[in-house]
């Protein structure tokens, strides 16, 4: 599998250079990104997508503004710091790697009391290529680990993108398909399209097909027939958001899928790294759900719109798929299986929160 970033910063470290999700797979345009109005738009609008892909461009855009502040002092510095950090985590609520990579960020700069901005924006550069690196690491042995849990022939259903485009390199939920092409083992993808965004039409068939991963797009609504024919041995997602006890936001129609699933009796598996699990969220009910505009759902990817300008919409981005329909949940560190609460806190070293 060749490799290009589709997130990076620009050599001289002024701007964040992205591949433009939105246009894809039509238009392949790259954008160079230094403006703060410019960074939060490209992920309030799509441009980049994926929570990893977003923690990783919110930690470069935080390095890009953060140079820009003229502050001299250490203080006034931290306060442009925590203004661009409060401003860029606004841009979407649901994936947690947005506000995990932006802490981790802030907390370089205010570990560093005293220090010359220069020193400082340095150590920040500096993390933000670590984060980086660590997700490339991660999707790496994410692919590996559910690679393990699939056979040659097996038929796997995917839903939105989980792919090298919403991560890095490898992708999560679709990196053991990419591993087991490049190691000879036939799996088949059947990918809802995922409405209304269609991130899994535009993209997950895109970057399957381009790898040489024999693919089927299918309308999310056909996702019980192909079940019921035999075809899917088992459901690989990926997720914006792991609460502790397992209950998972992902992509808007991820719980159907995983509901489906269990009608069904196929294993139903969470992909995702350490960076999208949120210790400090209990269960699914305290994950904020975004909510988008209802021409998305109208008007976007229709020559005509679909529905009266008068029609209401409603357009939750993401839904939380409950932890008893999970059959596993793939991390870097290996995987971990029911109960959740417990062995998710065993597995990152974590003591697990009572009561
Ligand atoms: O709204 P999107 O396209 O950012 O939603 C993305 C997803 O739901 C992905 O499945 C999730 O971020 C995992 S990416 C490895």
């Amino acid at each position: 599998m060749t490799h290009t970033d589709n997130v990076c910063l620009t050599p001289d470290g002024s701007a964040v250079r992205i591949l433009d999700q939105s246009r894809l797979p039509n238009e392949t345009v790259y954008l160079e990104l230094s403006r703060a109005e410019d960074l939060y738009e490209a992920i309030h609008s799509l441009r980049v997508r994926g929570a990893p892909a977003i923690g990783i461009f919110a930690a470069y855009a935080m390095y890009v503004l953060a140079r820009q502040s003229r502050a001299e002092l250490y203080f006034d510095f931290i306060q442009d710091c925590e203004k661009i950090h409060r401003y860029l985590n606004a841009s979407r609520p649901t994936a947690v790697n947005l506000k995990h990579m932006l802490d981790r960020m802030l907390a370089v700069a205010e570990a560093m009391p005293c220090m010359d901005v220069d020193s400082i924006l340095e150590s920040m550069k500096k993390t933000a290529l670590a984060i980086h690196q660590e997700d490339i690491d991660m999707c790496a042995a994410i692919s590996r680990h559910g690679l393990s849990l699939v056979k040659e022939g097996d038929g796997i259903l995917t839903h939105c993108n989980a792919g090298p485009l919403a991560t890095s390199r490898y992708g999560t939920a679709l990196g053991p398909l990419f591993l087991a092409a490049e190691e000879g083992i036939t799996l088949h993808a059947w990918c809802d399209e995922t409405r209304p965004l269609l991130q899994g039409a535009r993209l997950t068939t895109y970057e399957l097909q381009r790898a040489g991963v024999d693919c089927t797009l299918i309308c999310d609504n056909m996702a019980s027939i192909v079940m019921k024919e035999g075809k899917i041995n088992a459901c690989f997602v990926g997720c914006d958001r792991v609460a502790a006890n397992g209950d998972t936001a992902n992509k808007i129609g991820t719980s159907g899928v995983a509901i489906l699933a269990k009608h069904y009796g196929i294993p139903f598996y969470v992909l995702g790294p350490s960076s999208t699990i949120d210790f400090n969220c209990p269960d699914g009910d305290h994950i904020p759900i975004e909510l988008r505009d209802g021409e998305e759902i109208k008007s976007k990817f229709f020559e005509k719109p679909s529905a009266l300008p008068e029609v209401k919409c409603y357009n939750p981005a993401f839904d939380v798929t409950d932890h008893q329909l999970i059959t596993a949940i793939v991390t870097e560190k290996g995987i971990c299986y029911p109960p959740f609460d417990a062995n998710l806190a065993a597995l990152f070293g974590r003591k697990k929160k009572e009561g």
